[in-house]
């Protein structure tokens, strides 16, 4: 992504998919992250909290990536705008996941619900938006969420909780990124339950 910047002389954009159904995860025990069993009941609910924990953490990931390149020191990484959106609902394959939960029957009628929701088009409105609007340098978005169409919007309160975007940076994306060890604000405090 620094490489981006540097070899076209422009500003780079991170744009993460999330979903308004984060809101249904309120809280994130990093202990459990990688759990196999069943962490809520019945067996429906604990499927979508789990879609709605990882879109939670597509939003905390977005702010915790944004909070590292604007305080990490080089001025290449402040040329990096990273924000998360919700496309808004819009019947595509994955709605076809919900038959597991749901049965076939009630899975059709989701879809048959969802069908009166947002089109394509606007989802992708609001990603393009995202990515290649000058906006978003002008209007400097960084680490926000925005809703269908390209409207910036204030995501649940865990959400905003930057402890624990930090908390879940070192138990989940740590090993992956490549600039952590050069961070020098990135020091986390000891791993806590939320
Ligand atoms: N549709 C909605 O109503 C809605 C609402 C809220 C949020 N979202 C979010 O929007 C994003 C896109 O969803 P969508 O509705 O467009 O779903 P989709 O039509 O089912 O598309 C999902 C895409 O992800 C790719 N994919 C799946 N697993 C992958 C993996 N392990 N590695 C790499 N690529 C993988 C699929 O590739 P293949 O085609 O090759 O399998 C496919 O191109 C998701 O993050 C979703 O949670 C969607």
């Amino acid at each position: 992504m620094k490489n981006g910047v540097v070899t076209s002389n422009s500003d780079v954009r991170i744009v993460v998919a999330s979903s308004s159904l984060h809101h249904t995860c309120q809280h994130i025990d990093l202990d459990l992250l990688s759990s196999a069993w069943r962490i809520k009941w019945p067996a429906l609910y604990d499927g979508v909290w789990r879609y709605g924990r990882s879109k939670l953490g597509n939003i905390l990931f977005a702010k915790e990536l944004s909070r590292r390149l604007l305080s990490d020191g080089d001025p290449v990484s402040n040329r990096i705008y990273v924000n998360s959106f919700f496309p808004g609902m819009i019947v595509t394959d994955q709605w076809l996941g919900w038959d597991t939960y749901f049965g076939s029957t009630l899975g059709w009628l989701m879809r048959a619900v969802g069908s009166w929701g947002q089109t394509l088009e606007d989802g992708a409105t609001t990603a393009l938006y995202l990515a290649a609007s000058d906006d978003v340098r002008e209007k400097n978005h960084r680490g926000q969420y925005f809703i269908p169409i390209a409207a910036e919007y204030q995501p649940s309160w865990i959400a905003g909780n930057m402890e624990l975007a930090r908390d879940l940076w070192v138990s989940v994306f740590s090993p992956f990124a490549c600039f952590s060890s050069r961070n020098r604000t990135g020091s986390m405090p000891r791993r806590q339950r939320h």
